[in-house]
């Protein structure tokens, strides 16, 4: 089969590879000649397990053009970022997709939006301008499949991982689900477009309102002299109790985003909503953690450490990270980062060393398994203050190190034994004092 595959990002060029992989000549379009000319020369980041051996089976199938070719399927993957003013979805990138799509269209071809969208797209906005090719509503086939992969292990999710497949009519499901049957092992369930469009979002909103139960319960902790993250752990050992991990807010453009095109229809949200104030408004929790941390200290300077926003990832987009600093700079607060991951951030990115020399408190944001590697002893502190707002790090080992620990969600401050009191304590670790702060 000859496949389209529009957007090569983060969605869209592991797609059109994996389908390259199963067989089908795949093009891939994309309106940025940049990426295009990048994916040609094979110039492929490593940071997803298993992309560069699939890459080396399958670029013998997958050429880039910024043209949209004749085909028998078309896959549109394009942004559909949020409009923040009015939190509504915008849908231009899906529109012209489509429009460039429509000039191509022939009888029996294929169209599968993968792009998350507000329900009802596929059938009120995509599928008309199709029609505008020509062809009747049953001379093609339109379908929606959304994408559930997690980023940093994609190509193996793509693979595995079940896949909902909405048709504009059984045909078209059908279809669908043969062409995704060509790569994906996990099961391919049948609905119609509306209902596909719907699930993709319901799952991550529901992700969203657990999160933000979570940092509420965090909060509620810290207030009571309680250990949120002791009482998760026992409290999920009922066995129809899931309650995630608190946190300094939510990132990505999937679970802060997607609440908000749930919502773009309906009336009735108030729940959705007040989940993400809950979540966007988590970065003032932790600034407030850092004034209590520094409020002695004159002109205090803070490491940030990790603005990904979620661990193991390169990814900054819509981090909680941003409102961090931003705030903590509108306190006064000198801000340094270090991210060894992150590329492309709207700060400067310094090395550990640089980051941490002389600062009077250290910011665990992101849970990048690197972190833990980080030996405190050697870091040039001016005041040694750590705060951990994902409790990832080993606390003990901090303490040991000299530092004053806070971990969000726990109203108990770890302090260092003064030396003294230490040596004279013999037998007992450092880390032997709690003290309510
Ligand atoms: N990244 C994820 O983990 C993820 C997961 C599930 C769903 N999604 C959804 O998938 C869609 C794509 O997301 P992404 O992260 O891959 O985006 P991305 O920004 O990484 O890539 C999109 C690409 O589309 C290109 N593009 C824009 N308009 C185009 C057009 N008309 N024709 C061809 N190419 C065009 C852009 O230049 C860009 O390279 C979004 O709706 C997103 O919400 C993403």
């Amino acid at each position: 089969m000859k496949i389209c595959v529009l957007g090569l990002g983060y969605i869209g060029f592991p797609t059109a590879l994996l389908l390259a992989d199963a067989g089908h000549e795949v093009i891939g379009v994309d309106v940025n000649e940049a990426v295009v000319d990048r994916l040609n020369r094979g110039s492929i980041s490593d940071e997803e397990p298993l992309m560069l051996n699939l890459y080396r089976r399958a670029s013998g199938r997958f050429h880039a053009q910024t043209e949209v070719p004749y085909a028998d399927a078309f896959i549109i993957c394009v942004p559909t970022p949020l409009q923040k003013d009015m939190h509504v979805a915008s849908l231009e990138y899906v529109k012209s997709a489509a429009t460039m799509v429509a000039s191509k269209l022939r009888e029996g071809n294929l169209v599968v939006l993968e792009s998350t969208v507000p329900p009802g797209t596929t059938a009120k906005l995509v599928v008309p301008i199709l029609k505008s090719s020509g062809l009747g509503p049953d001379q093609f086939y339109a379908a929606y499949c959304s994408e559930r992969a997690i980023p940093g292990n994609v190509i193996y999710e793509m693979t595995h991982n079940d896949r909902i497949i909405g048709g504009k009519e059984w045909q078209s499901a059908s279809k669908a689900k043969e062409l995704y049957a060509s790569f994906v092992r996990g099961t391919l369930h049948l609905t119609d477009l509306n209902t596909a469009e719907f699930i993709k979002l319901i799952e991550n909103t529901y992700r969203d309102i657990n999160i933000a139960l979570a940092n509420e319960f965090a909060k509620i902790a810290e207030d009571n002299g309680i250990n949120i993250w002791e009482a998760r752990e026992l409290a999920n050992k009922h066995p129809r109790v899931n309650i995630a991990k608190p946190g300094p807010g939510v990132g990505g453009h999937c679970i802060a985003i997607d609440p908000w095109f749930l919502t773009d229809n309906s009336m009735s949200c108030q729940l959705i909503k007040s989940a993400r104030d809950v979540n966007d408004y988590m970065p003032n929790h932790v600034v407030r953690m850092i004034k209590s941390a520094t409020k002695d200290i004159e002109n205090p300077i803070v490491t940030i450490l990790g603005v990904a926003y979620k661990g193991n990832v390169s990814d900054a987009r819509e981090t909680p990270a941003h409102r961090i600093i931003k705030l903590a700079e509108n306190e006064g607060i000198h801000v340094r980062c270090h991210d060894p991951l992150v590329k492309h951030f709207e700060k400067e990115l310094e090395t550990l060393n640089e980051a941490t020399s002389n600062s009077d408190c250290v910011v665990l944001v992101t849970d990048h398994d690197v972190f833990r590697t980080i030996n405190p002893l050697q870091l040039a502190m001016r005041n040694k203050n750590l705060i951990d707002t994902r409790n990832c790090l080993d606390h003990d080992m901090w303490v040991g190190a000299g530092f004053t620990v806070k971990v969000l969600g726990n109203s108990e401050m770890l302090r260092p034994v003064p030396e003294i009191e230490a040596t004279q304590v013999k037998g007992k670790p450092l880390v032997e004092q709690r003290i309510t702060s």
